[in-house]
């Protein structure tokens, strides 16, 4: 049976079991391999994308609950230009990845929180990473980088997405 729809803003069909996760199939029939592999059971974050701009656990999701749907992973994440999203830069200035395992899906993550609130507090940013476990324990840089970003998106610096027909700013 096949599934269709956008990653990154590129149609795609692909003919496999429906029940796959969404996790597999980017990283197996996309070769979109940004998005790790963690635990397979929705309880670390690592393999975090974006469904119609919404953070999910692509390990626990089917391929079928997104036909139809705009998926966004890490490669979509900056400008078509080829811009880094500015809390990607974030992370390069806070040194925010260690072994970097998880940093894909603490993005995915962070970027959904501040496309739905610009000006996070403490408080909301842990609730909204509580679920991406990072074992080399960047919790706090992770923090600041959030923090910076929304300062900086609240003076001159638009937040972007290059997901085509879904326009977060
Ligand atoms: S691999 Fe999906 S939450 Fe851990
Ligand atoms: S940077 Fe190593 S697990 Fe997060």
């Amino acid at each position: 049976m096949s599934t269709t729809f956008w990653v990154n803003g590129e149609r795609q069909t692909v003919d496999v079991d429906p029940a796959k996760p969404l996790l597999w199939v980017l990283r197996e029939q996309l070769a979109l391999t940004g998005t790790k592999f963690g635990c397979g059971i929705a309880q670390c974050g690592a393999c975090t994308v974006h469904i119609d701009g919404v953070a999910m656990r692509s390990c626990v999701t089917p391929v079928s609950d997104v036909d139809g749907r705009q998926v966004t992973t890490i490669e979509g994440l900056g400008s078509e230009s080829g811009e880094l999203h500015p809390l990607q830069q974030a992370w390069i200035d806070h040194q925010v990845p260690q072994c970097g395992y998880c940093q894909s899906g603490q993005l995915m993550s962070a970027t959904a929180l501040l496309a739905d609130n610009p000006n996070p507090s403490d408080a909301d940013i842990d609730a909204a990473m509580s679920g991406n476990i990072c074992r080399c324990g960047m919790y706090g840089r992770i923090r600041q980088a959030i923090k910076a970003t929304s300062v900086a998106s609240a003076s001159d610096e638009p937040l972007f997405y290059s997901v085509a027909g879904v326009d977060h700013v």
